[in-house]
């Protein structure tokens, strides 16, 4: 094919809104709701909420651009859009295969051996696949984060439910605690609640991406945020509310460690879906004449806006009963509740809550099992229904082994045996390992690796054509102008500034991103230690 063949059978979104929309779906969801005010708890608050935007701001918003900038290129899944623009040979993808090769050789010689050959089995791939293993490596990401994902959203509509049953009366912390450790292990409703999310997400997927995601998503984004909005006045105005907008807003750098600027870094990727591709196949169905990057700061801004709002929610909601910030994981499915039964009509709150929560991640969901599907249908010419039914089963059963092995690994025998043989560590449930493996490894390498090429190999100006169409202000106006609104004015017009968003998002490109993706990532890893 063509480099820049455009796909004509292709769907597209309907227009700008409906991509905003749709992609802002795939952002918003339990990383903001459930994962993103207990980090901030743990991680004290204020000072790390500034630094989670910074990382948004500098990261997040320039890999945005580059995935959404290969999608609309190639018009196609992330492996087809790799397989597409992979050189015949890439010094840089040898160098980072060699590299790899050399690593694992000397881990075998320190007798480590699980890493070691997992670097050898690595780097022979990067030697046989070169870039085009990181399109495949974002559709084996999107496959195995939905597996888990679909665990917890099935949570979701169990705790709805029992919710609208008024089974989540807790007095304490303790019983909440009680009846989340009762509910995540008993396998047959979750494992049913977990079908159940599956088969909104098949049927939502099935029906394409103009009638089944964009519409869902334009339903389910905005009613997102009016719920939120109700939840947020109805905390605010519960007496002693104020200490938790307090701790949202009030930076105390004394609180922060060098772990949590990482952790905000890695969790910049986790929330607005980078990493693995769910933005390269959203931006395969945009249409040429759409601003990518007008669209990239809309879905950002949408993004880190809910993520703020749910602290709002949350917090003073929790220290208004005087619960702890720092609870961690189980801040919503324990502390919610426990603070919902205590106020007026708590189980309307309750219900409202969790079908937010469930709204959140299955707008998300739809986005992962849609990259898995397009695989599907654009490299192994599928018809779409077969996909999406095919690809939506077999990730149900990874689910439900994820489900199972939170109630008891030994239903698993072996596989919990084996990775603790090649790997050592904690004895982590099946859930963990692969929420790990994907949310600390395969999200930052993939963002790493989508800059690297973008940057290096493909190359910015290419990306840079790419962008124009749709987005004239981007390249060919001096970004002073721009910002001082002259942009009109022929005497601040010329098209040969040096410093334009263009240049500015190159640099960020080829330089910001990748070092500071890889100094979290050799952090993760615990190559490289920056807590003193
Ligand atoms: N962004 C989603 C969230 O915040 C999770 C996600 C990650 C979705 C990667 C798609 C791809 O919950």
């Amino acid at each position: 094919m063509k480099e820049n063949s455009v796909n004509p059978g292709r769907e597209h979104w309907s227009g700008q809104l409906g991509f905003i929309l749709a992609a802002a779906g795939s952002a918003i969801g339990l990383g903001n709701i459930w994962r993103f005010p207990y980090i901030t708890g743990e991680n004290g608050g204020g000072a790390f909420i500034l630094v989670y935007l910074l990382c948004v701001a500098f990261v997040g918003l320039p890999v945005m651009i580059c995935e959404i900038t290969l999608g609309r290129h190639t018009q196609r899944n992330p492996a087809g859009c790799f397989a597409q623009l992979t050189p015949k040979s890439s010094v840089l993808s040898h160098f980072l295969g060699g590299g790899m090769i050399l690593t694992g050789i000397a881990l075998l010689f320190f007798h480590s051996f699980g890493w070691g050959i997992a670097a050898l089995v690595l780097g022979g791939l990067v030697f046989w696949q070169s870039w085009r293993l990181v399109g495949l490596m974002g559709v084996l990401t999107g496959f195995l984060i939905l597996s888990y994902y679909s665990v917890v959203g099935g949570w979701a509509i169990g705790y709805a439910i029992k919710a609208a049953g008024n089974h989540l009366a807790f007095t304490g912390v303790e019983q909440a605690q009680e009846t989340f450790d009762n509910f995540v292990s008993s396998p047959l409703p979750v494992i049913g609640f977990h079908f159940f999310f599956m088969l909104l997400c098949v049927v939502i997927v099935y029906k394409g991406v103009q009638k089944g995601i964009e519409t869902a998503c334009k339903v389910m984004v905005p009613l997102l945020f009016i719920i939120m909005l109700v939840l947020i006045l109805r905390g605010l105005t519960l007496p002693g509310a104020d200490a938790g907008v307090r701790f949202c807003f009030t930076p105390d750098f004394s609180k922060l460690s060098a772990q949590g600027v990482l952790i905000a870094l890695s969790h910049a990727f986790f929330t607005l879906s980078l990493g693995m591709g769910a933005m390269i196949t959203y931006g395969s169905y945009l249409g040429k004449n759409e601003n990518i990057f007008g669209a990239a700061v809309w879905i950002t801004a949408l993004d880190t806006l809910f993520a703020i709002l749910a602290c709002l929610m949350i917090f003073p909601a929790v220290f208004a009963m005087g619960f702890e910030a720092s609870e961690g994981p189980g801040l919503l499915f324990q502390v919610v509740p426990a603070v919902f039964n205590q106020i007026p009509l708590g189980p309307v709150w309750a219900v409202l809550f969790f079908l937010l929560l469930l709204m959140a991640a299955l707008s998300s969901g739809i986005s992962l099992l849609e990259v898995v599907t397009a695989y599907f249908v654009d490299e192994r010419k599928w018809p779409r229904h077969r996909a999406v039914i095919g690809t939506g089963a077999v990730i149900f059963l990874l689910g439900t082994l994820c489900a199972i092995s939170l109630n008891n690994w030994n239903a698993l025998p072996g596989i919990q045996e084996a990775v603790t043989a090649c790997f050592g560590g904690a004895r982590a449930s099946f859930f963990d390992l692969i929420d790990n493996l994907t949310s600390n490894w395969m999200l930052p390498l993939g963002g790493f690796f989508i800059a690297l090429f973008t940057g290096w190999v493909w190359g910015t100006r290419k990306a840079i054509e790419e962008i124009r169409h749709g987005s004239k202000n981007f390249a060919d106006v001096h970004l002073l102008t721009l910002m001082a609104g002259l942009k009109d004015d022929p005497s601040h017009n010329s098209s040969k500034h040096p410093l334009t968003l263009a240049t500015l998002w190159g640099i960020f490109i080829r330089f910001v991103c990748p070092v500071a993706i890889l100094i979290t990532f050799l952090h993760t890893i615990g190559w490289l230690n920056l807590t003193p």
